[in-house]
């Protein structure tokens, strides 16, 4: 077996049958160079006559990961109100605001409400791992779940970079009026929207809606029909002439302009926005926990 950090050669079998002598069945394998180039290796398996496609690659590591997820031992289980942020970062910066802020605002939002509230409704917190590689945990958390669990989930809501340090006051577009009407979430979604709306203007802030552009962890909670909202200040896109004039920061720059990069360190951080947006998740999701009438129906 080739070790991972390794340079390897992936040898794809381009033929039905056999791959080339001793590597068998496979349609494809990897094997150890040993320092030997892509052209030698080719050459030397050409050799044999069979037709051959040679690769060399870094070999990625494996892991394991694991989510965390914690809930209120109160409340209906068959109408729960989930919460979740992505725990993990890029490999490329320490992961501050995305997503620091987001699961530090959902442990203290956690921790203010208590183990064992007085609410109608049971409170999940999810803490994903590895969503930046592909929104690894939050896809396993949702398929792992039978269509029973899946349906006892009144709504998910997302928290995932709230302190951008050119901040944006964006609120998942549940109704599809804003954004570049990448199609609003599942049925319910409009009206998670306005409850996150409500909150921020409480806070004397004018919201904008953004896509569901399929960027986060609400991923696989929106193709399951489940109705989805959240928060979000902003990655690599430029702050408009309006906003900067309604939100202050900076137009013509990025919201957050160290966006999974090195920078994205404890100065990333807009604390005032933060501190909004905490407001916001801790009041939607207490609300909801209290009541998801206006999402049910
Ligand atoms: N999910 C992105 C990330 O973690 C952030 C993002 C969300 C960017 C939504 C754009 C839109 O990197
Ligand atoms: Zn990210
Ligand atoms: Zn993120
Ligand atoms: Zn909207």
């Amino acid at each position: 077996a080739a070790e991972a950090g390794a340079v390897a050669a992936i040898v794809y079998n381009n033929e039905p049958g056999p791959l080339n002598g001793t590597l068998g069945d496979a349609d494809s394998a990897v094997i150890p160079t040993g320092g030997i180039s892509q052209e030698d290796a080719q050459a030397l398996i050409d050799a044999d006559g069979q037709d051959i496609t040679v690769e060399l690659r870094q070999l990625q590591e494996e892991r394991t990961t694991y989510n965390l997820i914690a809930e209120t031992t109160t409340g209906r289980d068959d109408n729960v109100v989930m919460a979740g942020a992505h725990l993990d970062g890029v490999t490329d910066g320490p992961g501050i605001n995305d997503n620091g802020t987001g699961s530090a605002a959902l442990l203290e939002t956690a921790l203010q409400l208590g183990g064992s509230p007085d609410v109608n409704n049971k409170v999940r917190f999810a803490w994903w791992s590895a969503e930046e590689f592909g929104l690894v945990g939050s896809t396993h958390y949702v398929n792992s779940l039978s269509q029973e669990q899946q349906l006892d989930i009144a709504m998910y809501l997302n928290f995932d970079m709230i302190g951008s340090p050119n901040a944006a006051y964006f609120t998942l577009d549940g109704d599809d009026s804003e954004g570049e009407g990448a199609g609003a979430g599942p049925y319910g979604s409009a009206q998670i929207e306005k409850a996150f709306e409500d909150s921020l203007a409480e806070r004397g802030i004018e919201a904008e809606g953004s896509d569901f552009s399929g960027r986060s962890d609400y991923g696989e909670f929106i193709a399951y029909g489940i109705p989805a909202g959240g928060l979000f200040t902003g990655a690599e896109d430029i702050k408009t002439e309006e906003q900067a004039a309604k939100w202050g920061g900076t137009a013509g720059e990025a919201y957050d302009p160290c966006y999974h990069t090195p920078c994205d360190n404890l100065g990333n951080v807009d604390y005032d926005a933060l501190d909004i947006n905490a407001d916001a998740m801790a009041q939607v999701t207490a609300q909801y926990a209290l009541s998801t009438e206006d999402v049910n129906h």
